[in-house]
């Protein structure tokens, strides 16, 4: 069992709702008391059908609450105040679209609900639900909204589901689950001292003073992942395409347009680089010639030779010593074949493969899923969630290795 330092002495409220995967309310409880938290269960009536309040009662060691109007003996106290203020971070394990939805929607109709909207500590989500319901618009613009106002949600895994179909929606491992809570409490300082470099957005190549040719990147997971270095307290160095998006506080930006640009300023920065994230989507080929003036249209075709640009992440790679790169593939086809071609030969550490062709991920949406290979060979797939939540994921993988 790997012990975490930071769950010692936690009280964590878990919240269960009606799903399936209830019963891994109980595995959760023993592995955080194990952990030497402190461990309260909040269920909702519908959570009731899948799993006895006697079995998390005597694992918790604590009473388990249920009805907000149930008399206890020590009545003056008002349940759903005193968890919110016992609580160091509350879990909802497994997390159904029903509570993801109320809890969006401010409403407060039964005990766990109305914890929730009275805490001011954190709250983290593990969704678990059939992958329909979990990529049904409604619910993924709840989680998407409940990301931004600072809820935290812990994706779900692929896999068979309960009922009998395969994909997206099921309970992350416990594993996965006390790992998360646990990076929770780590010290935000946690990255004081490394010295991050983010590439993010797109590049334009011109032909002459105002046309280019470019890509649709948005700069938003390269942003997200800046901002999550930069929170944990890292110095971080930006590096970016053109944008329409704000630039995260506390972060040193500089501006490029093309991929020569982007070249000679990531070339600069790099030798005082502990870790390089290049999820921009650079331009592989430039103009031969760009113009001076505007090209003036005339009748005839318009030929342009287009040259190879600089392979940036290749020549970091080439020059790498102590840097740990991780890299970024926008594929369309052969995924993983050509991510893994793509660490390899350009002697990265880890590479992020996001499938640009699948809904949800890919280019200029708030939201991202994809695969993390490590050069050891390891795999991890991250399901559709917000590039935020993401960022913080692919940042405690790559920190694993430091
Ligand atoms: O910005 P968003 O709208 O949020 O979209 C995010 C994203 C889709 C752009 C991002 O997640 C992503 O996949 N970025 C990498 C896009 C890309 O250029 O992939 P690639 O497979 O062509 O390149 C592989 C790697 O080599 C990348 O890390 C790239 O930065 C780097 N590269 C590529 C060409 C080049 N000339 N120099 C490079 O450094």
């Amino acid at each position: 069992m790997v012990k975490y330092k930071e769950l010692e002495g936690k009280n964590i409220v878990l919240g269960v709702t009606g799903g399936i995967a209830a019963f891994k309310a109980a595995d959760i409880i023993s592995r955080l008391k194990k952990q030497g938290a402190s461990v309260k269960a909040v269920m909702t009536k519908n959570a009731l059908n899948f799993i006895h309040p006697l079995t998390l009662e005597t694992l918790s060691g604590n009473p388990v609450y249920h009805d907000t109007f149930e008399h206890r003996a020590n009545a003056w106290e008002i349940d759903h105040i005193s968890l919110a203020k016992w609580a160091d971070v509350m879990l909802i394990a497994p997390a159904t679209a029903n509570i993801i939805s109320k809890v969006r929607c401010g409403i407060a109709d039964d005990l766990l609900s109305t914890v929730i909207m009275a805490t001011i500590k954190d709250v983290l989500f593990a969704p678990a639900m059939n992958t329909n319901m979990l990529y049904n618009p409604i619910v993924q613009e709840n989680i998407s909204y409940l990301s931004q106002k600072g809820y935290g949600f812990i994706s779900s895994k692929s896999g068979m589901l309960a009922c009998g179909d395969f994909g997206d929606g099921k309970l992350a491992d416990v594993d996965d689950i006390v790992g998360h809570l646990a990076r929770h409490f780590e010290n935000r300082e946690g990255m004081n001292g490394i010295n991050v470099m983010v590439t993010a957005g797109p590049t334009r190549e011109y032909l002459d003073p105002v046309r280019f040719i470019s890509n649709p990147s948005s700069g938003k997971m390269g942003y997200a992942i800046a901002k999550e270095c930069a929170d944990r307290g890292a110095k971080v160095d930006l590096i970016t395409g053109p944008t329409n998006i704000e630039p995260p506080e506390n972060v040193n930006i500089y501006k490029v347009n093309t991929a020569k640009e982007m070249y000679e300023r990531a070339l600069e920065l790099y030798p005082n680089c502990d870790i390089v994230f290049k999820s921009a989507a650079v331009g592989d080929y430039g103009v031969e010639r760009v113009e001076e003036n505007k090209i003036k249209k005339s009748d005839e075709t318009l030929e342009l030779v287009l040259v190879r640009n600089p392979d940036i992440l290749k020549e970091l790679g080439r020059q790498k010593r102590k840097q740990i790169l991780v890299g970024f593939a926008a594929e369309t086809e052969n995924i993983e074949q050509n991510a893994l071609k793509k660490l390899k030969d350009k002697n990265l550490d880890f590479i992020f493969v996001n499938d640009i062709k699948r809904a949800g991920a890919g280019f200029e949406g708030d939201t991202n899923a994809g695969i993390l290979f490590t050069k050891e060979g390891d795999k991890m797939e991250f399901a559709i969630q917000e590039k935020s939540g993401l960022a913080g994921s692919i940042v405690d993988v790559v920190l694993k290795q430091i």
